[in-house]
């Protein structure tokens, strides 16, 4: 399980930015970081030596993180409340201390952090545990202090990640915690055989989903220069597709200072629909089968306004016959796995704006990889 490595060799090979080659890494990463997990057809968390009485006392989780970490707690979040039927709070970690925070003996904390040393993240962390709490850290560095000071460490194989904006680290976050979730799912009893087998499929699957959109990357990457002179832009999803829009805005932002708000498409409408005009592009992501009258409905609401709307939608999902500025199909899977390819397609799109318009795409301006100031 222990892979070492030395961030001085990492090269940017035939890419020119870490952050392409970051992105083109995923499947792989997210292979590695499933590898260990997946015995006998099954999700298995031995490797990482949690114990399942951990996963089935808990009463609640509490994620404890930051920036595209904490992005990745929402994506669990979604999950762990429509599978677990749990309580589950997902805190900025930075916030966290002043927001009087409900924690016990029944919580289980996951902190997540791809550097394992963002002192807010560890800070939270170690007051969870002073109130009692077991904690479960998702880290991607071996040995970092976040990972030193949790009960249990699931460490994510991304490998080095270069590029300040977190890309591969996101997803192979995101495919520990579905691990975790999964095995929580059967302990608790939340899962059949039918169910469970459903979900690790699904789960199985998402390198490949991510490895279809990257083959497309050139679609992306025109569909990008429709934003490259946009000052803001906005993006709207509803449930688990607005959670990963947080991540793909953040993305669009960190790497192209184009200044990007997801938006729950329902919210929209108290207010910031003020916003919109042709000079705000919109992205939509559907993906969720359940709302998708609604995402429609709304992005017809800012069409209306004149916004030139990207959609990316899963296939299969009917669009009815809108006249969208841009479609990008995304792979088929169960819908909790989307986040998979939806995320892969809203990072090429960040670094296609920000790589076009001339940017230094892997260092953006006064942002740090990792931060080590509270
Ligand atoms: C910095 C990075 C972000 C990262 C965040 C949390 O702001 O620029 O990309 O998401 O820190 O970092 P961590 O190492 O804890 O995941």
């Amino acid at each position: 399980l222990d892979i070492d490595w030395d961030t001085t060799r990492a090269g940017k090979g035939n890419y020119p930015f870490y952050m392409e080659k970051e992105i083109m890494e995923q499947p792989e990463a997210i292979k590695a970081t499933l590898a260990p997990r997946y015995v006998d057809g099954r999700i298995s968390l031995e490797a990482d030596g949690v114990p399942d009485d951990v996963l089935k006392n808990c009463e609640r989780v509490c994620v404890v993180a930051c920036g595209t970490a904490m992005h990745a707690g929402l994506v669990a979040q979604s999950l762990i409340r429509s599978i677990l039927r749990m309580h589950m709070d997902v805190e900025y970690a930075s916030e966290f201390m002043y927001m009087d925070p409900v924690i016990d003996d029944k919580t289980l904390v996951l902190a997540i952090s791809q550097s394992g040393e963002t002192i807010d993240t560890l800070e939270a962390l170690k007051y969870a545990r002073s109130q009692g709490a077991k904690s479960i850290a998702v880290i991607n560095v071996k040995g970092s202090s976040i990972a030193r000071e949790s009960d249990y460490v699931m460490y994510t194989y991304a490998g080095p990640e270069i590029a300040v904006a977190s890309t591969k680290a996101y997803t192979t976050q995101m495919a520990a915690l579905f691990a975790l979730i999964g095995r929580m799912a059967v302990v608790r009893g939340a899962f059949n055989e039918e169910q469970e087998k459903a979900f690790v499929d699904a789960l199985m699957q998402a390198p490949d989903a991510i490895q279809q959109v990257l083959d497309r990357k050139e679609e992306m990457h025109h569909i990008a220069r429709g934003l490259l002179e946009a000052k803001d832009a906005f993006m709207l999803g509803r449930g688990l597709d607005y959670a990963i829009l947080l991540e793909g805005a953040l993305k669009l932002k960190e790497v192209s200072y184009i200044h990007t708000e997801a938006y729950a498409s329902g919210e929209l409408k108290h207010g910031t629909i003020a916003l919109i005009t042709e000079k705000t592009p919109v992205v939509a992501l559907v993906t969720q089968e359940r709302v998708r009258d609604k995402e429609l409905s709304n992005i017809r609401e800012v069409q209306s306004r004149g916004a030139s709307v990207v959609v990316l939608v899963k296939d299969g999902i009917d669009l009815a016959d809108a006249d969208y500025t841009h479609v990008f199909t995304l792979p088929a899977m169960d819908d909790v796995a989307m986040a998979f390819p939806a995320s892969a397609a809203l990072q090429l799109l960040a670094y296609y704006v920000s790589m076009d318009r001339g940017l230094d795409v892997d260092k953006p301006r006064n942002l740090a990889k990792v931060v080590t100031v509270e």
